[in-house]
């Protein structure tokens, strides 16, 4: 990089070109069916459009108050009033950003000093990592391991945890419901991880940006609904998987004032505000999803997209991992003869037609081992287009296939 870029400052030294894009743009090459990236190939849904175009049309286009348009904050206030157990006041607890990235990006930027210690679980969403490198932070990772034969489900190792956290812990990242795992952290596990946070003086930043996104009997639980958490947790989310309208960008912070204002005080220079019409199209969003009975739609067409999904992925010889949460499901490569998962994502999308993320991405270097035979597949996608990639799938598994060497 630093021969290619010379001009580069050294905190991009090493961030390189996201796998999101390579992987992109090889899926185009092939025409491949893309389950790589997380956006939905359908569109949102109409009603929330076109609260946006009346906005547009209504001349709400000017910059919005910094920390997010009144409407939006209000319908926020109410939205998660009852969700987190408290009366949120809408000037005070919440802070509208674009996107959970930058929520995310600004709020660590904002409490994290050059040393302080950020605790995060692998495989961990890609902007995490950055985000605690350009403010000097110093990550400490903990594994969460596949289930096995004493763990139905994926978990962590309590003395791996109980490790990494210590007095120089600033900030501990957790993610549920969890990409690219698909886990939801149970309540014992928040009320450990609240645990260290209470011993060691530290914040939570708790993203949750997958939140209506549980299936069967997974419970989605806010950290900051457990004793004594409220106060030193930061909640995070946004509407772009909950309403399918990822590129609207739109995001927010749940925090009492004493740490939304670290959110603040560095939104207001990186963006200084969000999207104001499309603020507005998420204020409606949120009031109106329950009269269409959004949620409940919601998640039942998620239930028959991850069903279709895994269906094709164990019959193309792809055992899975059923997601508790999320719209993502790890598939276990280790019994086919590829060097690596990048190996293999590369192959697949050569020889199937059908693209999935290679998640070594998600690994600090040292344990970059624990995802090399994982594969990421998205099934935020049509049912009609994951029958397709059910059919490719099936022809590239096929004994003919075999036979012709496609391995
Ligand atoms: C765990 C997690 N956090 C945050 C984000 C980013 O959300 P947004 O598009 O609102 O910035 C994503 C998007 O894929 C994600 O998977």
């Amino acid at each position: 990089m630093t021969t290619l870029h010379p001009f580069l400052a050294h905190r991009l030294i090493g961030t390189g070109t996201s796998v999101f894009s390579e992987m992109s743009a090889l899926a185009a090459k092939h025409h491949a069916i893309n389950l790589g990236q997380g956006f939905p190939d359908f569109p949102g849904p109409p009603w929330i459009k076109a609260a946006a175009e009346e906005a547009i049309a209504g001349d709400i286009n000017q910059y919005a108050i910094a920390h997010g348009a009144p409407v939006l904050r209000q319908a926020l206030a109410a939205h998660y009033s009852p969700r987190l157990g408290r009366d949120l006041d809408p000037n005070r607890d919440v802070v509208v950003t674009s996107g959970a990235t930058e929520a995310i990006f600004a709020s660590v930027l904002g409490l994290v000093n050059p040393g302080d210690e950020v605790v995060i679980f692998e495989p961990f969403y890609d902007s995490y990592v950055p985000s605690i490198d350009f403010a000097g932070g110093v990550p400490r990772y903990v594994p969460l391991r596949q289930p096995d034969a004493d763990h139905a489900e994926w978990w962590y190792d309590a003395a791996e945890l109980e490790a990494a956290c210590g007095p120089r812990t600033k900030l501990i990242l957790v993610n549920t419901p969890h990409n690219p795992t698909g886990k939801v952290f149970t309540r014992a596990e928040l009320q450990h991880i609240a645990g260290l946070a209470q011993r060691w003086n530290t914040l939570v930043l708790s993203d949750e940006v997958y939140e209506y996104l549980t299936f069967d009997d997974a419970e989605h639980i806010s950290i900051a609904t457990l004793p004594g958490m409220w106060e030193r947790t930061l909640t995070v989310s946004s509407a772009g998987k909950t309403f399918s309208l990822t590129g609207w960008k739109i995001g927010w912070v749940i925090a009492p004032p004493s740490l939304n204002a670290a959110t603040r005080g560095t939104h207001q220079f990186i963006v200084f505000c969000s999207a104001t019409p499309l603020q507005a199209g998420i204020a409606a969003a949120l009031s109106l999803a329950d009269d269409h009975g959004y949620y409940d739609q919601f998640r039942t067409e998620y239930s028959q997209r991850r069903d279709v999904l895994l269906a094709a992925l164990a019959d193309a010889g792809l055992p899975a991992f059923a997601p508790r949460g999320t719209y993502f499901a790890l598939a276990d490569i280790r019994h086919l003869p590829y060097i690596d998962d990048v190996a293999f994502c590369r192959a697949l999308t050569v020889e199937a037609g059908v693209t999935a993320i290679p998640p070594t991405a998600f690994y600090s270097e040292g344990h970059r081992e624990l995802g090399r035979h994982l594969a990421r597949f998205a099934f935020c996608k049509r049912v009609e287009t994951l029958e397709e990639a059910a059919h490719r799938l099936h022809r590239w598994a096929s004994p003919t296939a075999q036979a012709a060497g496609k391995c």
